[in-house]
């Protein structure tokens, strides 16, 4: 397979270095209301714009189109200055479990456009200099712009070379807390999904096993009924405390939800 690892711009053993000022992580606000977060929808829904549908354009990609632009968390990422959308859903986990903390080592799996990546950078300090500095690693094989004190890999996680890569960047090669919000691209399918989520959610946490510190924390998007059977048991024989939870971000239809595992705890590596 090509290695189409991209580290920093000088080089893959070197860290981001830029560090120009970020945008401090708020929670979603309909504009002038000081509403928070789930209270944004039923505001916005009085505003609801209709697209005509265009002769191109299916059903389906009309529905989207409609969706997004609808969409409160899509204004609000755009006016606080966050990649994306999904940004808001770890706001939400992170405000309510406290999970990032300043200096903490964070590795972020399926990072790209970079929501989850500014919002760890942000917590963790990772664009701050001295012994107080925190670090983000985020991989993705889609190439998105470099943030502040963010390594960024364009890579596949399931590529061989990539949990080594990673650990490389960190403190004492480990981590404190280990993100994934992995997803391949849907395909209609629910079964087939949902086998392809929880593919990439249990790599995941073979990885976190391998990378964490004692005491450290998983925080991984999984489908449906959340972690079932032999993934259950693992995160269970692994940390102290393990939790399902759907953040308001996370869109009512979709099977989306989140495994919050803390309490990392090494029985062998
Ligand atoms: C929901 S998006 C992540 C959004 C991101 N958390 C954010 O806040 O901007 C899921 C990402 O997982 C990535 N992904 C899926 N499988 C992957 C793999 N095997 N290796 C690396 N990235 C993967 C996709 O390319 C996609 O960018």
């Amino acid at each position: 397979m090509k290695n189409t690892t991209k580290g920093p711009s000088k080089g893959p053993s070197k860290p981001h270095t830029a560090r120009p000022k970020t945008a401090k992580p708020k929670a979603p606000k309909a504009k002038g209301s000081g509403m928070v977060a789930g209270q944004v929808g039923s505001a916005q829904r009085q505003l609801k714009v209709r697209v005509k549908h265009a002769h191109k354009r299916s059903v389906s990609s009309n529905r989207w189109l409609e969706r997004h632009i609808n969409d409160p968390y899509v204004a609000a990422s755009k006016r606080d200055g966050f990649r994306s959308r999904a940004a808001y859903k770890l706001i939400e986990i992170d405000d309510k479990y406290r999970v990032l903390k300043r200096g903490h080592r964070v590795i972020d799996l399926g990072a790209a456009p970079g929501g989850w990546a500014q919002i760890a950078a942000e917590r963790v300090g990772a664009a701050e200099s001295g012994s107080n500095a925190g670090q983000v690693v985020a991989i993705d094989y889609l190439q998105f712009d470099p943030i502040p004190g963010v390594v960024i890999y364009e890579l596949d996680f399931l590529d061989p070379t990539a949990p080594e890569k990673l650990k490389s960047h960190l403190r004492d090669g480990r981590a404190d807390v280990v993100l994934s919000d992995m997803a391949a691209p849907t395909t209609g399918h629910t079964r087939t999904d949902h086998i392809r989520i929880m593919g990439l959610a249990e790599a995941a946490i073979e990885f976190a096993c391998e990378v964490l510190e004692p005491g450290g924390a998983f925080i991984s998007k999984v489908f449906q009924g959340g972690t079932e059977g032999e993934l259950l048991n693992l995160l269970k024989q692994h940390f102290a405390v393990v939790r399902h939870v759907k953040p308001p971000a996370s869109r009512a239809e979709s099977a989306e939800l989140y495994v919050i595992a803390t309490g990392f705890r090494v029985t062998k590596r």
